[in-house]
């Protein structure tokens, strides 16, 4: 089984998305996660999630680093 480090996703505004992509030939959304201002998602890179999008404003912590995803204005 893989296993990965933790991510933390805290949201900073209402309505943020996180999208689950598949791990594999084919890659598609599995899973959809709404996250209002200040809620924190804390998730794995797993046996079936290979690559996650994040849609609105969010600080994305890694351990590479911490990145800020930015609505559109
Ligand atoms: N069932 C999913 C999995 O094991 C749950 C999951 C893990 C997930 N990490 C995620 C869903 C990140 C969305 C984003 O892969």
């Amino acid at each position: 089984m893989m296993q990965s480090d933790y991510i933390v996703i805290k949201a900073k505004e209402d309505g943020v998305n996180v999208f689950g992509l598949t791990r594999g030939n084919d890659t598609k959304f599995h899973h959809t996660e709404k996250l209002d201002r200040g809620e924190v998602l804390v998730a794995q890179f797993t046996d079936h999630t290979s690559a996650m999008k994040i849609r609105g404003n969010a600080e994305i912590h890694t351990a590479h680093g911490i990145v800020e995803s930015e609505g559109k204005e």
